[in-house]
C-alpha cells in the first residue's frame, strides 16, 4: 500500500544533529544493521507485534522491551541522534558489532508511515505514538501523523482489537486528536486521561513537557472491525 497522496513525506525538524562522533558512527555502522529489518522481516516476527513511531531517545522502547520479552517490538525513528541514543544504551562501548541484543527488538530507521503502509494487513497488535511532532500551524496539518488520510493506512496494518496509544502535550495537537479520531469508524476510544496510565513508561520529551508546565493527554484507541479499504481516501486534505 502506498501512502495516500495527501500525506507529504516532509518530516518535522532535523534528521541529523551534531556531527557524529566515533562511537556514534560505530553504532550506526555496526549495531544498527544488526537490528534494522525490512517490512518482510518484520512481518515474519512472532506475534504479538508492537510498533513505536518516533521513539526519540528510545526510553520507552527499552522499558517496553524489558518489561515485555514476549512481544516483538519495532522501533522507528528518523533522527540519527535518537537512533544513536537508543543504540548506545543497548550495547557497551566496544560491543557495537557483537554484544548481545534483545532478541525480539528490530528497528526501522525511516518514516514509520512507510513501514505501516508496507506491512501486511492486521499484522500489528499495538502501536505507540508518543508526543508526535506537533506541526502546530494549520497549513501544516497534513504533516501530522494523526491525519484523516493516514488513518486507513494505520488501521489496515492494525489487527482488529489492537491498541493505538497516543500521547501529546501540545494543545493544538490534543484538540486535533479529539477532532480526527472520534470521527473515524476505524477506531474506538478505549481510554483518555490526564495521568499517565500504568504500564505506560515515561519518555524524555514528556518529562521536558511536564517540567515546562504543559499537561499531556494520554489516549488509547482500539481498532474496530470496520474495513480500512472502504474508508480510504487518497484526496483528503
Ligand atoms: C517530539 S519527538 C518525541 C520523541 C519520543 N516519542 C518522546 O516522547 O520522547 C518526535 C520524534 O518523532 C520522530 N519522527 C517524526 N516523524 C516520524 C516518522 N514519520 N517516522 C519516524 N519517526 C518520526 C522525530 O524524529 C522525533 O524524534
Amino acid at each position: 500500500m502506498t501512502l495516500p497522496g495527501a500525506i507529504p513525506d516532509r518530516l518535522y525538524g532535523r534528521r541529523r544533529g551534531h556531527p557524529l562522533r566515533g562511537r556514534q558512527q560505530r553504532l550506526l555502522g555496526a549495531t544498527l544493521p544488526r537490528l534494522a529489518a525490512t517490512p518482510e522481516e518484520v512481518a515474519g516476527l512472532p506475534r504479538p507485534l508492537w510498533v513505536e513511531a518516533g521513539f526519540g531517545g528510545g526510553e520507552h522502547v527499552l522499558a517496553q522491551v524489558t518489561a515485555h520479552p514476549e512481544a516483538s517490538y519495532v522501533g522507528s525513528e528518523v533522527f540519527e541522534n535518537g537512533l544513536c541514543s537508543l543504540l548506545s544504551r543497548l550495547v557497551p562501548e566496544g560491543g557495537e558489532a557483537d554484544a548481545p541484543l534483545p532478541p525480539r527488538l528490530r528497528l526501522w530507521p525511516r518514516d514509520a508511515r512507510h513501514l505501516l503502509a508496507a506491512l501486511p494487513e492486521a499484522s500489528v497488535d499495538r502501536l505507540f505514538l508518543l508526543f508526535p511532532d506537533p506541526w502546530p500551524k494549520a497549513r501544516h496539518a497534513k504533516r501530522r501523523f494523526v491525519h484523516p488520510a493516514l488513518l486507513p493506512v494505520v488501521a489496515r496494518a492494525l489487527a482488529p482489537g489492537a491498541e493505538w496509544r497516543v500521547a501529546s502535550d501540545d494543545p493544538t495537537y490534543q484538540a486535533w486528536v479529539e477532532e480526527v479520531l472520534p470521527a473515524s469508524p476505524l477506531f474506538a476510544r478505549a481510554l483518555t486521561g490526564r495521568a499517565r496510565p500504568e504500564g505506560w513508561p515515561p519518555t524524555r520529551y514528556e518529562a521536558k513537557a511536564v517540567a515546562a508546565g504543559r499537561a499531556p493527554i494520554y489516549w488509547a484507541w482500539r481498532r474496530t472491525t470496520e474495513s480500512a479499504s472502504d474508508t480510504r481516501s487518497d484526496t483528503a486534505a
